[in-house]
């Protein structure tokens, strides 16, 4: 008889944001003319800009050419863009990353959860509560979380981010061997300094761990003292992972691009992490569509990158927006300064799903109650600046009219 990967049969209800657009698609079939605005998952809303669209096209034209088509291209990545990458995003900041150490993949979300593949089972994983769900989930679905009771998983270790210690997870008194950390952090909005990244760095080396980092927010970075790669702390190659994503940065979340960095140093027991993720990717990925690469690469072109930083501008105009409205109305607000993500203090001690309801009945709003993030999370709400400036200030001014 075939047996199921019953770890799936212990994972509550359904994933965070398919939960929240069910309940979001009940409300809007039973109230169609009601006016709902979603500040709820993080999904770009700006265009693509015009040097990618430039670059698809090209691309696109030479795929219909004997000359230009393509097949399958490298499962790591074409040269063009890990050389555009390496450049760019590592050297161009002080960071040698040769680019055999990065792989360009269909997303930060599809490589934050199939990390786990070249680890073993039983590995104690470490979190950050609240957290991005996926990277708990996975860990779930591997058979690494232990069971799930109440509110949380017995065998994750959760490091909890809260008021008191300004979101920063806080080195946990047990013995971790894989740590998630997510800065811009999804979903408080808050940053790491590079202070404040060195101690993981310590602690990895000491408890030979690895640091899962998540930088796929790095775009949004406005502070000098914020690093936008694990790699700027002395001794993160041997000790670190880094996930980034095209998604946030250039609004590829329906185009589908990123990338991992596994350099050479990292290693466990003398075997290099690169490799067996190279073997993983060969085995289980044909590589990102060369139409998408060479979009992905326009967005280091000159006019690309000016572009981009257009977009990223105008969403964190509408998270500061976001961050005064709420000030405004009266709620402890933090994050969006560094992200495109607001953290919220509900009001009254409301229950963040209660709150949810409130925002989504009251003033047609939808955002993210932050008990979907981890046990820590209740009595906040996530609110997204990826939305029109005009939708962000209608909604702003519908919340603050109910609060
Ligand atoms: C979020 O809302 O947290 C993000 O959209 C999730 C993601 O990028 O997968």
């Amino acid at each position: 008889m075939a047996k199921i990967n019953d770890n799936f049969l212990k994972l509550p209800g359904s994933y965070l944001f398919s939960t929240i657009a069910k309940k979001v698609a009940e409300y809007t079939e039973a109230n169609p003319d009601k006016e709902v605005i979603k500040m709820g998952i993080g999904d770009v809303t700006r265009p693509l800009v015009p040097a990618v669209i430039e670059a698809m096209h090209k691309a696109t034209d030479e795929m219909g050419t004997s000359e230009g088509f393509r097949g399958y291209g490298p499962e790591q990545g074409y040269d063009f863009l890990r050389n555009a990458i390496v450049e760019h995003d590592y050297k161009a900041r002080g960071i040698d990353i040769a680019p055999d150490e990065v792989f360009v993949s269909d997303g930060a979300k599809s490589d934050c959860g199939n990390i786990g593949d070249i680890f073993s089972k039983d590995n104690k994983v470490a979190v950050c509560d609240p957290v991005y769900p996926v990277y708990v989930d996975t860990n779930a679905m591997a058979g690494r979380a232990g069971k799930y009771i109440a509110d949380h998983w017995d065998n994750l270790v959760y490091m909890p981010c809260l008021a008191e210690n300004g979101f920063m997870p806080q080195i946990p008194d047990e013995k971790a061997d894989m740590i998630y950390l997510c800065f811009p952090n999804n979903p408080t909005g808050v940053a790491a300094t590079r202070e404040q990244l060195k101690p993981w760095i310590e602690y990895a080396k000491k408890n030979n761990a690895v640091i899962l980092y998540d930088s796929a927010y790095e775009a949004f970075i406005s502070d000098p003292d914020v690093p936008h790669s694990i790699y700027e702390i002395e001794g993160a190659k041997e000790v670190a992972i880094e996930f980034r994503s095209f998604s946030k940065t250039a609004g590829f979340t329906g185009t589908r691009c990123a990338y991992t960095v596994v350099p050479h140093e990292l290693k466990i027991d003398g075997t290099e992490l690169n490799g067996l993720w190279n073997r993983r990717q060969c085995t289980k990925f044909n590589g990102v569509p060369y139409v998408i690469q060479r979009a992905a690469e326009a967005v280091y072109t000159d006019e690309g990158h000016k572009e981009i930083r257009e977009n990223i501008d105008y969403y964190l105009k509408n998270a500061s927006i976001i961050r005064e409205a709420l000030t405004e109305a009266g709620l402890e607000v933090y994050g969006g300064v560094n992200a495109p993500y607001i953290w919220a203090k509900t009001p009254d001690g409301m229950k963040s799903w209660d709150f949810f309801d409130k925002l989504l009945k009251e003033a047609g709003v939808v955002t993210t109650p932050g008990a979907g993030f981890g046990p820590s999370g209740e009595g906040y709400i996530r609110l997204t600046a990826f939305n029109t400036l005009e939708n962000t200030i209608k909604a702003m001014e519908k919340i603050k009219a109910i609060l």
